[in-house]
């Protein structure tokens, strides 16, 4: 195990990405790439890390393309099995962008030389399992070492953080939500594919359920949001949404995982989480931002078209689900990963043509009462919608880089309004600083409808 470090005061780099080389690496060197060094970015310095000299360098000409490579973007050798070549790595930066996953297999030791260093950290995972033992084992060392360790900053779950956001900051008083459902719909005229690891890191999640159900009975139970009125009805597995008309069934992703935790630190911290040195404008932005957040039941449903595409997805969902529990059915699951998935992932990931014309929506549906004192009413039912939507270009190498660099230039520019340290999700250390940035680069937020249903009613 790593003892704590005298943090580098002046290290020679602003970021490091680690995994440079990988599918969703080199893309989000790509997006890097055009913050470098332009006039009012705090992106400066850059370096590349990972285990393959000339496979980085490639990565930099395939990104810088059709332009040269910017001669002063550095390479470096690294390895998560070599502790030594990651607290190095650490002492040079920053801020590290890891892209190394399954982060069940890769990401600990990643983590532990940041919050060892007092270095800063994100990562684009969605393996709620890696999020939550990261939490329980690094999150007071981080404090300490006044290390910020941020995972989930990609499609997962970036914009179902900052939708939810969006969706319940819409509500205004004495106007309370009570649940928001986001639908996720997926476009392309192409078809819709996603590199192997994705889905090895699904399988892996999904063999190992009984891990996390493990870890988190044995951390102590946090208490839960204060939500008005009854929790929402369970419905039916596959339902039509009228609103969006598309079917749904339920996505077990990370997204309502790290929302929920967003809420419980909110809870603990109305105000949001101070920064270590932070101006009065930013508290003032951060507190006004806070107290128009309000928390309410989240899940999201996966949306399709057709009802073949939700029998498809369900089909996945049973393959992965009964396989990925014995051995001999996970390796079947990772050998064929295209025709247990339908076609959705692909040992060699998407074309740069299936990335370009794919794009996502995702609908955030949220229910409550136009009044909070009609929330504790007797059998009380919701009597107001509002929907809003986020939508973006593709999910996996496109939102994801952009989600990803948008907190990394959060970090670079804003540090001192940032909390010292700590193991948080996305929502509550960038929320009141990213969705301007995110909308600059292509994902927009927009209030589709504000709704009274049938007055107030009782059951
Ligand atoms: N949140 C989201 O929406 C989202 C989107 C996309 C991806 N992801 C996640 O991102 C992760 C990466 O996905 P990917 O498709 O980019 O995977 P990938 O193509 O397999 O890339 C993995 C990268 O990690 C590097 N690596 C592997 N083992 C290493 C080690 N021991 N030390 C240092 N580097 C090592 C590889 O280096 P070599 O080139 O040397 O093999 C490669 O650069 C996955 O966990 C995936 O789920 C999340």
């Amino acid at each position: 195990m790593q003892t704590s470090q005298i943090p580098n005061p002046d290290p020679l780099y602003d970021i490091i990405i680690l995994g440079a080389s990988g599918f969703t690496g080199k893309y989000v060197v790509k997006e890097a790439l055009k913050f470098l060094n332009t006039p009012s970015s705090p992106l400066k310095t850059l370096a590349l890390a990972g285990r393959s000299r000339e496979k980085l360098t490639k990565t930099l000409q395939w990104a810088a393309h059709p332009s040269s490579p910017p001669p002063d973007v550095s390479v470096i050798i690294a390895d998560t099995t070599e502790p030594a070549s990651l607290s190095s790595l650490c002492n040079q930066t920053k801020l590290l962008l890891n892209c190394v996953g399954p982060y069940r297999i890769h990401g600990e030791p990643v983590v532990s030389a940041c919050a060892s260093s007092g270095c800063d950290y994100l990562d684009i995972t969605g393996e709620p399992e890696f999020m939550e033992k990261i939490e329980a084992k690094y999150h007071e060392k981080a404090v300490q070492a006044g290390s910020l360790i941020v995972s989930a900053c990609g499609f997962d779950s970036i914009p179902a953080e900052m939708g939810v956001m969006f969706n319940t900051r819409q509500w205004e008083a004495p106007a309370v939500p009570n649940h928001v459902t986001a639908y996720v719909s997926l476009e392309s005229d192409k078809k819709i594919v996603g590199n192997f690891a994705t889905y090895e890191s699904a399988v892996l999640g999904v063999a190992n359920m009984g891990k996390l159900q493990e870890l988190r009975r044995s951390r102590p139970r946090k208490p839960r949001p204060v939500i008005p009125g009854p929790p929402p009805p369970k419905g039916s597995t596959i339902e039509y949404q009228d609103q969006i008309g598309l079917r749904t069934v339920k996505l077990p992703s990370a997204d309502a995982v790290i929302v929920r935790r967003t809420l419980v630190t909110l809870m603990e911290n109305p105000c949001g989480l101070p920064g270590i040195n932070e101006s009065p404008e930013h508290t003032q932005k951060r507190e006004a931002y806070w107290s128009s957040v309000k928390p309410a039941h989240f899940g999201v449903k996966i949306a399709s078209k057709t009802l073949l595409g939700i029998y498809r997805i369900i089909g996945v969902g049973i393959f992965v689900g009964v396989l990925s529990r014995f051995s001999f059915g996970r390796w079947l699951l990772l050998k064929f990963p295209s025709f247990f998935s339908f076609g959705w992932f692909r040992k060699m990931g998407p074309t740069d043509e299936e990335v370009r014309s794919a794009s996502f929506k995702m609908w955030f549906v949220g229910y409550g009462f136009s009044d909070s004192s009609l929330a504790s009413e007797r059998n009380s039912k919701p009597d107001m919608e509002i929907i809003t939507r986020v939508t973006g270009p593709e999910i996996g190498y496109v939102t994801t880089p952009i989600s990803l660099i948008q907190c990394a230039l959060i970090v670079l520019s804003n540090r001192e309004n940032l909390p010292k340290g700590g193991v948080y999700t996305p929502g509550i250390v960038f929320g009141p600083d990213l969705q301007e940035g995110l909308q600059e680069n292509g994902i927009s937020f927009d209030l589709v409808s504000k709704t009274a249903l049938r007055g107030p009613t009782t059951a």
